[in-house]
């Protein structure tokens, strides 16, 4: 069926042959698309999952700036309960992709706004953080993470205007109170691979 004006669809296959087909809009913000980041996050997830089965299911997650949800909803397919999260504007276009790829979810997902730096008193800590271009605000990760979350992070290593400084305070100011380690290369995704894309995984000190 053709798709709205200013609506462009952007599948992701599945190991199993299973797409997940998620709405993007032609104008809006930065979140209105599917970017690379997101991509590679998904998809390492489903190869975590391969290699340690049972690793997602029924464990909670939530996805900060989420986007159109893509990476979120690839948890919810391993069997995660998820709550992808984001700024107002972006809870319709989350809420369609989610419906049209209910059919492929094991565990759950819902959306919610979540304004990074305000209160997230409603969200308990979950097992997982995932957070795909989103490397700003380290404060709502302290607010979220308890000792036991995993927070996995991806973004796309960026040389041009304020994006360098950006990415050096925020590494600055999380390793105050958490350790980050990275994802070697050849653990990411054998096809959905960059060098100038990094996972790091994320954990309080202790
Ligand atoms: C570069 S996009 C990445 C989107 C998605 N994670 C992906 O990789 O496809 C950054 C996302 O952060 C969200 N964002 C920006 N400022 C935010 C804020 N103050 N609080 C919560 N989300 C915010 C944007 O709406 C957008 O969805």
């Amino acid at each position: 069926m053709a798709e709205a004006p200013g609506v462009f669809v952007r599948e992701l296959e599945r190991g199993d042959g299973a797409l997940l087909e998620i709405r993007q809009l032609s104008s809006g913000d930065v979140g209105c698309v599917v970017w690379d980041a997101a991509i590679v996050l998904s998809k390492f997830l489903e190869r975590r999952e391969r290699a340690e089965s049972g690793l997602f299911a029924g464990r909670s997650v939530v996805e900060l700036g989420s986007g159109t949800g893509i990476v979120g909803i690839m948890a919810a397919t391993l069997g995660a309960n998820v709550t992808v999260t984001d700024l107002e504007d972006l809870q319709d276009l989350m809420k369609t992709n989610i419906e049209n790829n209910s059919a492929l979810l094991t565990g759950s997902c819902q959306a919610k706004v979540l304004k990074w730096g305000e209160d997230v008193v409603d969200l308990p800590s979950p097992d997982y953080i995932l957070m795909a271009d989103c490397i700003y605000y380290e404060e709502t990760l302290r607010d979220l993470a308890s000792s036991d979350t995993c927070i996995l992070c991806c973004y796309e290593e960026r040389t041009t205007g304020k994006n360098p400084e950006i990415e050096r305070k925020f590494f600055e100011l999380l390793r105050i109170d958490f350790e980050c380690e990275e994802v070697p290369i050849d653990k990411h995704d054998e096809e959905y691979r960059s060098e100038d894309i990094h996972i790091l995984q994320i954990c309080r000190k202790k």
